[in-house]
């Protein structure tokens, strides 16, 4: 018998599970892994960093022809409006990160049709966000992979955030497993983004190294620095300690190099924040392999749809009206 997995979060977005693939750059890109996610009654978060315009064009009309439950995901310092114009109006959703809750930003995208997240680290940033408008907020905990906003645990960032906001909040940050995704729930959360351990999808865009780091590291592994930051803000960000270790080993300037979508080849600097993709070409071990402290829990490379349904075993069968 299948039980009833709604939330307020999956009636407002359209979709089965209240279980999100986060945005994971260029690991995400080309959108398998994003089809393959809603494909499985998930919501899937597509980034649209260092993409063209042409090029976000083409992979929304490939999600759209499959799906109506994803959403568009910008980093708000690197942000292209050209991009932005595209996904508020095309994309049933578009989320920001990592810049301060922007009422500009957040009307532009009700204004073309999409309904408006933002990830956010802190309670007064969640309250913010609130006050723009947005009709979704992803609190983040520090244990996220990638780069990390905020400076509290996520079960204590929920405790602050899901009491004072009305809208849908979802929970980010070290959920690998059905017991993470159902302590995210018991703490009143109206589902979960998860990155990490989707990193280590079949369908991802994500180098074969990293993803056998991911499984064989523990969480212990998983570091906060500032350190793969060349060309851009030095947000701090979660990766690999190996990676760290592997960028000082290394003496040139380039660490390597990855194809862009017209057959060229893009050379890539030592210390760049750059996801490391499949085509890549180079000193892989010095690229920063981004893990949540969530990677003690990737135990294998397997298809989107059945990690999807192992964290959806986490998902109450009713949930509490809020
Ligand atoms: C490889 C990787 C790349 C990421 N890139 C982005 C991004 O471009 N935009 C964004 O909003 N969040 C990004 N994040 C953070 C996620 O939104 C999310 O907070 C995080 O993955 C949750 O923690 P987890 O990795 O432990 O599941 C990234 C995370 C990872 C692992």
């Amino acid at each position: 018998m299948t039980h009833d997995t709604s939330t307020t979060f999956t009636r407002l977005v359209g979709c089965r599970l209240a279980i999100q693939l986060a945005p994971i750059g260029a690991a995400g890109q080309g959108p398998q892994l994003s089809l393959a996610v809603a494909g499985a009654g998930g919501h899937a978060v597509y980034p649209a960093v260092f993409l063209s315009a042409a090029e976000l064009s083409d992979d929304i009309d490939r999600l759209r022809a499959a799906t109506g439950a994803f959403g568009v995901n910008f980093v708000v310092p690197l942000l292209d409006r050209e991009c932005l114009e595209i996904a508020a109006h095309r994309a049933p959703m578009v989320d920001f990160f990592y810049g301060d809750p922007a009422a500009e930003l957040v009307e532009i995208v009700h204004r073309g049709g999409a309904l408006a997240s933002w990830q956010v680290g802190s309670l007064e940033e969640a309250l913010a966000a609130v006050d723009c408008g947005c009709d979704v907020i992803v609190a983040q905990g520090t244990e996220a992979g990638g780069r990390v906003r905020g400076r509290l645990e996520l079960l204590r960032l929920l405790e602050q955030v899901v009491p004072a906001v009305d809208v849908p909040v979802l929970a980010a940050g070290g959920i690998a497993s059905a017991d993470d995704v159902a302590a995210a729930f018991a703490a009143g959360a109206d589902g979960v983004r998860v990155g990490t351990r989707f990193v280590a999808a079949e369908e991802a865009d994500a180098h074969p190294d990293w993803q056998r780091a991911l499984i064989d590291a523990d969480s212990s592994e998983s570091v906060i620095t500032r350190a793969f930051s060349a060309g851009v803000p030095d947000f701090p960000h979660r990766v690999l300690q190996r990676s760290l270790d592997g960028v000082k080993r290394i003496h040139s300037q380039t660490v390597g190099s990855v194809l862009t979508r017209d057959g060229q080849r893009r050379t890539l600097p030592r210390y760049c924040s750059d996801v490391v993709s499949r085509d890549f070409e180079g000193h892989v071990e010095a690229m920063p392999f981004y893990a949540g402290l969530s990677v003690g829990r990737v135990r294998a490379v397997m298809p989107a749809a059945q990690i999807v349904a192992e964290l959806a075993a986490g998902v109450p069968a009713t949930q509490p009206a809020r």
